[in-house]
């Protein structure tokens, strides 16, 4: 994981880095570095913890070379101490890293031999000193670098400085993303082009198994073979303004706010609002290439909450399509040996499009000839420009490491999707298609409602941050967003959660009913409902302590069982997750607020997980 910054120019480097480690922070937090040339010697500043610390200590110790590569770091290998944060160093070589070297101790037993001195307990440590062992022989930079290339094995992104070389940083990529910036006298690389937009908006991508060497006067790109080659040039649409927090105490408020206005964008783009129909090809990044009634079947492969918007949908392909649909967790699909059939559907749901098992499961499918459609938030990314079609997500920026928004818009594009399979395959009616697509119409004012219901949410949070584990409960639909509703808690309040389906309760989790257990029962009054009050019943008969997110009619049938009720707007069942998020949501961000946890950026995850 972690972010990556190269930069070349006329100014003090170590400024422009650390700005743009604040726009890759999302990528990892637990410590940073930068490091320059100081009259041609490599000189470097860490700090564990946040980039402010490593912030503090360059104003204490500023740095004013014009060259040089910082990184913001998720720990794989080794602890996140200022000795194991990047860059790491030779004498000859700094090194900045993204991804995991999966041969990294038979290559440190090696180089060992031969004298090197480790002195971190990290697996990039091995690159650098690689790149040394080839030039104490001799080599130039670009030919060590060359050299060392293919001796690691693994997927990674690097940046490498020189000592002595005032102009020359060299980038590399495999598997992991990595961009070169075009400036005015200048240049960059890095792990993503929001990471450059404060320096230029003139943008190549590095194709898998590209390194670039990069000076002042540009970029010379070399594929795997070592052959010179051209990447496009494109112009970034990442904005230059480091998104604010607007009203809100933290980024995840906002983001849970924003719903209403970015699901309603994300709607508009794939409905026609005026003849309530779905059209697909407003939004696509290409025609469809294949046809609904052809398949046979759909595979859905996706990390964390976008897995559970994939779960979501399944019932939705199924119901409106009558597609069999399977859900993989990315990181099981690829190893599952899925017997998959050509020419089928794989579809991919992701926010940043970087996750690193969600993509290799993508290039899974793409070998085993599935036709490969992506549901991503930024349309730059790894997984949409290797999909055959995209279905962005409009959600925005994201910026809160539990997502929030980027998971209601992966619904609203699914729920689109499952609805134009369900017309092609002539399932769905045209009064069924106007009578759903007029329910996700009216989808923005309900968040909007559900919104107003913030206050009794804080006042049941208030409850919750003294538990120390809590069950929730769903059926159908409500099953995955139970799910869900349980990892929002666990990521940021650290409260232990666990998502059950409703039905399953009797065969374990009951066992852990006791009167200190909350029970959170998402329940809309669907045709499940009353089998999920049978269950809520086993719950109440052993003094478990129910809240019940549910409707009006539901709220009245289960009048006087629970001790706390979430009255949420009548919404037409099928598209009842939309809705029921937000409370989960609200719920988990009012909890961690009262304990006091890092809301934004909990401990040890990451925003976007670019290793396997
Ligand atoms: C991380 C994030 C989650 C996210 C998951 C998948 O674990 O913390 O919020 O759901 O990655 O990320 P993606 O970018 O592929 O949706």
């Amino acid at each position: 994981m972690c972010g990556i910054i190269g930069v070349i120019g006329n100014e003090p480097a170590a400024p422009q880095l650390i700005d743009a480690l604040k726009r890759l922070e999302y990528r990892g937090y637990d410590s940073a570095g930068v490091a320059t040339l100081e009259a041609g010697k490599l000189t470097r500043r860490r700090a564990e913890g946040k980039l402010k610390n490593l912030e503090a200590r360059l104003a204490r110790e500023p740095l004013k070379g014009t060259i040089g590569i910082g990184h913001t770091r998720w720990a794989t290998h080794g602890r996140p101490t200022e000795n194991n944060a990047h860059p790491h160093a030779t004498d000859r070589v700094a090194v900045v890293h993204n991804g995991i070297i999966e041969n990294f101790a038979e290559l440190r037993r090696e180089l060992e031999g031969n004298g090197a001195k480790f002195s971190t307990e990290t697996d990039t440590e091995v690159i650098a000193h690689l790149v040394t062992d080839a030039m104490k022989r001799g080599a130039s930079a670009a030919d060590a670098v060359k050299a060392a290339l293919p001796r690691l094995r693994g997927a990674f992104a690097l940046a490498f400085l020189f000592a002595g070389e005032e102009d020359l940083l060299i980038g590399a990529r495999r598997g992991s993303p990595l961009a070169v910036g075009f400036g005015d006298g200048s240049m960059y690389v890095g792990s993503d082009a929001i990471a450059l937009a404060p320096f230029t908006d003139t943008v190549s991508y590095l194709e898998d198994g590209d390194w670039v060497i990069v000076t002042r006067k540009g970029a010379q790109i070399h594929d795997t073979d070592g052959k010179i080659v051209q990447r496009a040039k494109l112009k970034s649409q990442a904005s230059v303004l480091l998104i604010d927090k607007g009203n809100h105490r933290h980024f995840m408020a906002k983001e849970i706010f924003e719903q209403p206005e970015v699901v309603g964008h994300t709607l508009a783009h794939y409905l026609d609002m005026t003849a309530e129909r779905v059209v697909l090809s407003k939004g696509l990044t290409a025609p469809l290439p294949f046809d609904f009634k052809k398949l046979d079947r759909i595979s859905i492969a996706a990390c964390g909450t976008a897995y559970y918007a994939g779960s979501v949908a399944r019932y939705w392909f199924e119901q409106f399509a009558h597609l069999p649909v399977e859900v993989d967790i990315a990181s099981e699909f690829r190893y599952r040996d899925v017997p998959l059939g050509n020419g089928n559907l794989a579809i991919f749901v992701s926010q940043s499009g970087e996750t690193a098992d969600t993509l290799a499961s993508l290039r899974y499918a793409r070998a085993h000839r599935q036709h490969v459609l992506s549901v991503v938030n930024v349309p730059t990314s790894s997984i949409a420009r290797e999909s055959d079609v995209v279905m962005p997500t409009l959600a925005g920026p994201e910026i809160g490491v539990a997502s929030t928004k980027a998971f209601t818009c992966q619904l609203a594009a699914l729920a689109a999707l499952a609805i134009a399979a369900g017309r092609a395959r002539g399932v769905l009616g045209e009064a069924d298609e106007k009578a759903l697509v007029r329910a996700l119409i009216e989808m923005p004012r309900h968040l909007n409602d559900a919104l107003t219901l913030e206050p009794q949410i804080e006042v049941i949070a208030r409850d919750l941050a003294k538990c120390r584990d809590v069950l929730y409960l769903g059926r159908g639909t409500s099953f995955p967003l139970a799910l869900e509703g349980a990892l929002k808690l666990k990521e940021i309040s650290y409260i232990h959660a666990e998502g059950y389906a409703a039905g399953e309760l009797k065969h374990g989790p009951i066992a852990l009913i006791d009167e200190n257990m909350p029970v959170i029962v998402i329940a809309p009054f669907d045709k499940v409902f009353e089998k999920t009050v049978s269950n809520m019943q086993e719950v109440a008969a052993r003094g478990g302590r129910l809240i019940l997110m549910t409707d009006a009619k539901g709220a009245s049938a289960a009048a006087g069982q629970t001790a706390e009720t979430i009255v949420l707007p009548t919404v037409h069942s099928a598209v009842a997750p939309l809705v029921y998020a937000v409370p989960a949501q609200l719920l988990a961000y009012h909890t961690a607020v009262i304990m006091g946890t890092d809301v934004d950026q909990p401990r040890n995850l990451a925003k976007s997980v670019t290793v396997e």
